[in-house]
């Protein structure tokens, strides 16, 4: 499985030349080279194996895209979370404690009673403004009602009309979530009813895992967007590696699909193909009945097919069929924006356009009381007690690159935009009594950066005379292959990350797009090494929070190739770390 992108087939997409000067050329490229790539790493010395934590992702993944650019001397290349390097590998830097350590006790997360001793936010800001509802058990979620002791409050309210739209889902799903006798006979009869129309009572789509879980939880997302918009009960197969990660977001109810479902196991026997039907269906137009149950396949591919998903005529068609199974790792609500019907119903939910992600992937992911217990950990021993809170997400790069050329740009990138003093090398600085302390979360595979990035701050003071202090959570747990021990450590450094102030995170990564999302940061993008000489930047702000779309649609419904995003979609702009990639934005102005 490997994607050349190469400029031919780009240009058909519509980019700019510019960027492919200098006979720079991208590869997007899959799997087997960045295994290649992992593997190397695993052996290249520069780390020690003992030291790495397991970085597989869960089975399901079949694809890493892979972003390379060849300079003068070297490569660095950028990976998209996928099976055979997954989130970040992780080094032991410091002894973290366990829940019953070294924690304030005034933070405990075990106790009830000691939240009193908060000056809490009202009850409405608890829940995010009515995004969240009450009358959930606290005990078996703490997260839920304690998240605010560790998150800022975010500037963003939802609408009134999103908060009606999520409490009549929350009631459909109520009526027609597993164990409902609704349920029951839906199901039974979409089974029975394979290839005539049918109606049924309730309707249903079911999300499938694919990638990382940065991939995952962007896609769960959108789909849960698109469930709401089409009356949809959202239902997420979940396997063991996440079982255990995330609280049930739905109250008296759950969004796991039962082990029992005839659809836990899809095929070509039980199960149509979208792609197959639109195609069909434009054909021949013949109007056989629609299957009961599609499958819907919007990952990210090297045919990368045109899915028509934003166009009515697929909708209407869609809308008819009581049960899909949706699988995507991809952030597709741009796709569901361009959409005439789920534009207007969308424009009333995000007034403020570019908050769907921080709203919804709040509503849905509360860590589970494991996770809890040591995102909160951590935070209160190593992050707590500093003034402002820095990520820094520093992914996969090209084993061939020095790590002194990657710590070099990302200091530059950081001191550059005044996220981190520079030292005072001279040790002139008069401001030394400055007491203010940040504390900088690196989440990398290598601890060099973590290492080099503490000892540099220890050793000098700052032009500031700030107190700069270096984390690099651990890999306590060790155990290599175990998917939910490593979707648990990447879930915990998510929510870490977007605990932050500023967030500099890795281009395409959608590790860092998930922080970025649910801690309302705009991040500061870092780029691949660049040639000094195509005056690029090393990094760049970005312009939103919301996750970019990798594969965005390229045809208008008309069959007409798309142009000029920004002015058929008011609110799309094309991403800063993926030009032929789109993502909501306040507005188009670039
Ligand atoms: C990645 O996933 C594919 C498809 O599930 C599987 O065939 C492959 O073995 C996986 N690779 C690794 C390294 O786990
Ligand atoms: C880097 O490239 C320059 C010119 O392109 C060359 O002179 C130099 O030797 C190279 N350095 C290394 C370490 O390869
Ligand atoms: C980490 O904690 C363990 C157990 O408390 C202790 O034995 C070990 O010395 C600690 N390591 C470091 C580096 O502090
Ligand atoms: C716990 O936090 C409170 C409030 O921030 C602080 O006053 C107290 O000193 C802390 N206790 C410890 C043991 O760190
Ligand atoms: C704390 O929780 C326990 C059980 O979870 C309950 O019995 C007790 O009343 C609670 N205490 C307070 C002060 O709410
Ligand atoms: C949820 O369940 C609890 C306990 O069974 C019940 O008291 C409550 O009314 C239910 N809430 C809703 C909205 O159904
Ligand atoms: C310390 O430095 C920070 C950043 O330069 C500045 O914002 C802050 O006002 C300074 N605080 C003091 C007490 O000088
Ligand atoms: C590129 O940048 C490096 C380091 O900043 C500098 O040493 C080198 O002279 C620059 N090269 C050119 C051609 O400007």
């Amino acid at each position: 499985m490997e994607i050349v992108l190469q400029a031919a087939s780009v240009e058909k997409i519509g980019i700019s030349s510019k960027r492919l000067k200098f006979g720079v050329v991208l590869f997007l490229i899959l799997l087997p080279v960045a295994v290649i790539v992992y593997s190397l790493y695993r052996n290249s010395g520069f780390v020690n194996i003992e030291e790495l934590s397991e970085a597989e992702d869960s089975p399901q993944n079949s694809a890493i895209p892979l972003e390379r650019r060849v300079h003068n001397n070297y490569t660095v290349s950028l990976v998209l979370p996928g099976n055979g390097t997954a989130a970040e590998e992780r080094v032991t830097t410091k002894n973290i404690t366990t829940a019953s350590g070294s924690k304030n006790a005034s933070l405990s997360t075990s106790t009830n009673d000691s939240t009193s001793n908060f000056v809490n936010p009202d009850d409405n800001d608890k829940l995010l403004g009515g995004l969240l509802t009450s009358g959930f058990d606290e005990a078996s979620c703490k997260s839920r009602t304690q998240f605010h002791l560790l998150r800022k409050a975010s500037p963003h309210k939802p609408s009134p009309y999103l908060v009606s739209k999520l409490r009549n889902y929350e009631d459909l799903h109520r009526r027609c979530g597993p164990n409902t006798k609704a349920y029951h006979k839906t199901m039974m009869k979409i089974v029975r009813s394979k290839n005539h129309d049918t109606a049924t009572m309730c309707k249903y789509v079911i999300w499938t895992a694919a990638h990382g879980l940065g991939n995952q939880m962007i896609s769960m997302t959108a789909t849960f967007l698109y469930a709401m918009l089409t009356d949809r009960v959202m239902l997420v197969k979940f396997e063991k590696d996440k079982l255990n990660l995330f609280c049930e977001p739905f109250l008296n109810s759950s969004w796991i699909l039962p082990k029992n479902s005839p659809y836990w196991s899809w095929n070509k026997q039980n199960t149509e193909i979208y792609q197959t039907m639109i195609e069909n269906d434009k054909a021949s137009n013949s109007k056989e009945g629609l299957p009961s149950a599609l499958f819907i396949n919007l990952r990210f591919s090297r045919q990368n097919p045109e899915r028509f998903f934003h166009c009515d005529h697929s909708q209407d068609l869609l809308r008819k069929v009581p049960l899909l199974i949706l699988q995507s790792d991809q952030y597709f609500v741009p796709s569901i924006l361009m959409n005439r019907i789920f534009n207007l119903e969308m424009i009333k939910m995000f007034p403020e356009r570019d908050t769907v992600f921080h709203h919804l992937a709040r509503y849905l992911f509360h860590p589970s009381n494991e996770a809890w217990e040591q995102i909160s950990s951590y935070y209160n021993t190593h992050l707590a007690k500093a003034d402002e809170q820095i990520g820094l997400q520093i992914r996969l790069f090209n084993p061939s690159t020095p790590k002194q050329a990657i710590m070099h740009l990302v200091l530059r990138c950081i001191t550059k935009h005044n996220i981190l003093p520079e030292l005072d090398d001279l040790q002139t600085s008069t401001s030394r009594k400055n007491q203010t302390i940040k504390a900088v979360l690196v989440v990398s595979l290598y601890r060099e950066f973590g290492d080099n990035l503490r000892s540099m701050y220890l050793n000098k003071p700052t032009v500031s005379g700030e107190v700069i202090e270096v984390y690099q959570p651990s890999n306590e747990g060790r155990q290599k292959y175990n998917d939910d021990k490593h979707n648990m450590k990447a879930w915990i450094d998510m929510y870490l990350l977007s605990l932050s102030n500023m967030l500099a995170t890795t281009s395409l990564s959608t590790f860092g797009y998930v922080a970025q999302g649910l801690g309302n940061l705009k991040p500061w993008l870092l780029y691949r090494q660049l040639d000094n000489k195509t005056h690029s930047e090393i990094c760049e702000r970005d312009f939103s929070s919301e996750p970019c779309y990798h594969t965005p649609p390229r045809h208008y419904c008309n069959g007409d190739s798309m142009t000029g995003i920004s002015s058929s979609f008011p609110y799309l702009r094309r991403c800063r770390d993926l030009y032929f990639g789109v993502k909501l934005a306040v507005n188009s102005s670039v």
